[in-house]
C-alpha cells in the first residue's frame, strides 16, 4: 500500500513509530493500533478536523467482521423510500456498498486533511475501522449514533487470510502463508489490529452508553436476521412497521444476492484498487474449520478467552 500524499513531516514520524511488516505492507504502531501509512495521516486528520452531526451515524468495525454486510443494510434501512421502493431504484445495483458509505481514512481524509463535507445530505452516513479512542471527540461526544459489528475472531482471521492472499495472488505476488498471517493476527500486528483491542475499545463503551453504540456479532445477524434487523432498524430510529420492509431489506442486502450483481463482480474500489469481488466470499459462521488446525483453534482461543475474559463478550471457545 502506497504512502499518502500528506507532508513530509509525517516521513519523521513513521521513522519514530514501531514498525513491522504484514502482507506486503509497512505498518506502523500508534496509540497501541496498527496502520498503514496511508490510513494513519488520515486518522490523525480526522480526529483533529471532522466534525459530528448530530444526525450522523457511524458505521464501526475491524476489518472482515461482515462491515459490507451493513454497508449495505444501513443505507437501505436509512433510505426513507428505500426498504419499499421500486427494486428497479435500489442504489445496490449501481453502486458497490463501499460506495454507500464513505470511509474517513481511507476516502474523506486520506488526501485532504480538512476536507469540504457540505455535499453530504443528512443523515450522513460514514464508515471506519479507526478503534474507539482514536474516534474525533465530535463522533465520542455528539448525539450521533454508532453501529458497531464483531464476528468470532477465527472466521475473522480466515476470512482475512482468504482476502489479503486474493488480493496478492492476483497481482501476481506469492501467497500469503497462512503461518505466517495467523502467527501476526495472534501478536495483533494486522491493519487496525490489535483485534481484540479493538473489539473491547467499542464494546466497553456500547455497555456505558447503549443508546450511543449498538454493538453487534455476524453469528447473530445470521442466526437471527429479522431480529437483529428490527434492533438496529430501532437504534437507528428507523423502526419497520411492516414485516415486508424486513424481508425487503434482508433480500437487498442478501450475500447471494450482492455477489451476483454485475456491478460487484467487475471493478475494483477506486480508493484501495481492492477487486470489488472479494468482499463477497462464503459468509458462514464457523468458516474457521475448513482454514484451521486444532493447534491453531486451540491457541486463538486461549488468546480470546484471556482478553474478553470478565467482558461477556463470549467466542474463547
Ligand atoms: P467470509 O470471508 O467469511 O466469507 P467485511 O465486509 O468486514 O470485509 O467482512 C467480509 C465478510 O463478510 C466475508 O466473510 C464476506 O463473505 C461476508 N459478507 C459480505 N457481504 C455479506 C452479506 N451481504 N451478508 C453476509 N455476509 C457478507
Amino acid at each position: 500500500m502506497e504512502h499518502s500524499s500528506f507532508p513530509s513531516a509525517f516521513s519523521t514520524l513513521f521513522g519514530e513509530l514501531p514498525k513491522e511488516t504484514w502482507c506486503c505492507s509497512d505498518l506502523y504502531k500508534w496509540e497501541g493500533f496498527w496502520y498503514t501509512s496511508s490510513h494513519l495521516p488520515a486518522a490523525m486528520a480526522a480526529r483533529l478536523n471532522f466534525q459530528a452531526n448530530d444526525s450522523d451515524v457511524f458505521l464501526t468495525s475491524s476489518m472482515k467482521t461482515g462491515t459490507t454486510w451493513l454497508k449495505a443494510i444501513i443505507p437501505t434501512i436509512m433510505n426513507p423510500i428505500g426498504r419499499m421502493d421500486d427494486d428497479n431504484n435500489d442504489p445496490l445495483l449501481k453502486r458497490h456498498p463501499n460506495e454507500l458509505m464513505p470511509s474517513l481514512e481511507v476516502q474523506l481524509f486520506k488526501e485532504n486533511p480538512n476536507p469540504d463535507l457540505s455535499y453530504m445530505s443528512s443523515p450522513r452516513l460514514f464508515r471506519t475501522h479507526i478503534p474507539y479512542p482514536m474516534l474525533p471527540e465530535s463522533v465520542k461526544n455528539s448525539a450521533c449514533k454508532i453501529v458497531y459489528i464483531t464476528r468470532d475472531p477465527k472466521d475473522t482471521f480466515g476470512s482475512l487470510w482468504h482476502f489479503f492472499n486474493s488480493l496478492v495472488t492476483t497481482h501476481g505476488i506469492d501467497p500469503w502463508p497462512m503461518n505466517e498471517a495467523f502467527d501476526s493476527f495472534c501478536r495483533g500486528v494486522h491493519v487496525f489490529g490489535p483485534f481484540h483491542d479493538h473489539v473491547l475499545s467499542y464494546w466497553k463503551e456500547s455497555i456505558k452508553r447503549p443508546e450511543k453504540i449498538l454493538f453487534l456479532r455476524y453469528e447473530d445477524m445470521r442466526k437471527d436476521p429479522k431480529g437483529q434487523l428490527r434492533r438496529l432498524a430501532c437504534f437507528l430510529g428507523r423502526p419497520f412497521e411492516k414485516e415486508k420492509e424486513v424481508d425487503k431489506v434482508l433480500w437487498r442486502c442478501s450475500l447471494e444476492r450482492l455477489k451476483n450483481l454485475e456491478v460487484n463482480q467487475h471493478g475494483a474500489d477506486p480508493w484501495l484498487g481492492f477487486e470489488y469481488k472479494f468482499y463477497f466470499r462464503r459468509g458462514s459462521v464457523g468458516d474457521w474449520k475448513n482454514n484451521m488446525s486444532n493447534e491453531m483453534k486451540e491457541k486463538l482461543d486461549h488468546i480470546t478467552a484471556m482478553k474478553y475474559e470478565g467482558s461477556d463478550l463470549g467466542f474463547g471457545h
